[in-house]
């Protein structure tokens, strides 16, 4: 009997080494390693999504406030652009989801983004939502808290010393015509970007650009090809490219890396992105068995919601206590 189970033991660990020896071959994390290392880029890296926006409203000072407390690698964003042509960090394509736009300008719930000014999007309230949908997470001063500029994100970004790292994707970007020129251009003028194609003398990458649009990524290595660019993949572009095709067009853009979505963070896919000198960042992953199982599978790093609990993942101290970081929050 004592036997038998030794036998199963036995089997049990040789199966585990082998599988896991195996997921290695195929996923190949120290290339992984490497390319984040040649893109200048934390190895593994936590990308704070919309800041830390499991606990505050998305895109907002508070989420972005809390991710930079916690020391999250990146404050991650989207960036459109109002009617009057001022660059605003919002991901929606309309206002519906996360603001009162019913209240405040009735009939204009479904609009697009750009077709209101800046002025306009100011009075619209993006916390309020956030208080009724998750009543556990809520504090009082999230109700009325506003829309962002880009600059303004820069001025929460750079409050305390030096350059808070930025990953700033362009969404929907056709339609805002030349949006990357006008990103580049703030960019440089907040310091992010050196004016020639120098890099900024940081300890990692000071900011980082994403797209699903293989276009504006081009357009941003013309602009500005010392910024690191990462390919965003969904399981639509899968199905309509292939894994070939994706991997070719990251290679066009001299992309550092690429970004799938969670359900393509296979082994077999990291492999072939790392083979490629490609880096894989997986969206949007917030579950710590989650984080295991991809990075098991080569995941270089994640977007998450969570930076606070990918933090505790990879064993990344709290630049302060988490804790006391909420508390302060009225
Ligand atoms: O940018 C990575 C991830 O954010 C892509 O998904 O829809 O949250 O922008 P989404
Ligand atoms: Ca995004």
């Amino acid at each position: 009997m004592v036997r038998n189970i030794g036998i199963v033991i036995v089997s049990i660990i040789i199966i585990a080494i082998v599988l896991d020896a195996i997921v290695s071959i195929l996923s190949r994390p120290q290339a992984g390693r490497k390319a984040c290392q040649d893109a200048g880029i934390p190895y593994k890296t936590v990308i704070a999504h919309r800041g830390a926006s499991y606990w505050a409203p998305e895109e907002t000072y508070f989420s972005y406030s809390i991710a930079k407390n916690v020391g999250a690698d990146y404050l991650e964003m989207d960036v459109q652009r109002t009617k009057d042509d001022v660059i605003i960090v919002f991901h929606d394509d309309t206002l519906n989801r996360i603001t009162n736009v019913a209240e405040v300008f009735p009939g204009r719930e479904n609009d697009p983004i750009n077709s209101f000014t800046i002025a306009e999007l100011k009075r619209l309230d993006v916390g309020k939502w956030f208080n009724t949908s998750f009543p556990e997470r809520s504090r009082y001063s999230y109700s009325g808290t506003q829309i962002l500029t880009l600059d303004e994100v820069i001025d929460i970004a750079t409050s305390d010393k030096g350059l808070y790292p930025l990953y700033i994707e362009t969404k929907s970007p056709k339609n805002y015509p030349g949006i990357e020129e006008q990103l580049v251009h703030i960019l440089q003028t907040r310091g992010y970007i050196a004016k020639n194609e120098n890099k900024i003398n940081a300890p990692y990458a000071p900011v980082i650009f994403q797209s699903f649009e293989i276009d504006s990524l081009l357009k941003l290595q013309k602009l500005a090809p010392q910024v690191p660019r990462i390919y965003l993949i969904d399981e639509d572009m899968v199905n309509q490219k292939g894994w070939d095709t994706l991997i070719a067009e990251a290679k066009q853009a001299q992309c550092a890396g690429i970004g799938p979505s969670g359900y393509l963070g296979w082994p077999w896919i990291t492999g072939k992105a790392h083979r490629n000198g490609l880096l894989v960042h997986i969206y949007t992953v917030n579950k710590k068995w989650q984080y295991r199982l991809l990075d098991w599978f080569g995941a270089d790093g994640f977007f998450t919601d969570r930076c606070e609990l990918l933090m505790e993942y990879y064993v990344k101290p709290h630049k302060k206590p988490f804790k006391e970081i909420l508390a302060n929050i009225d």
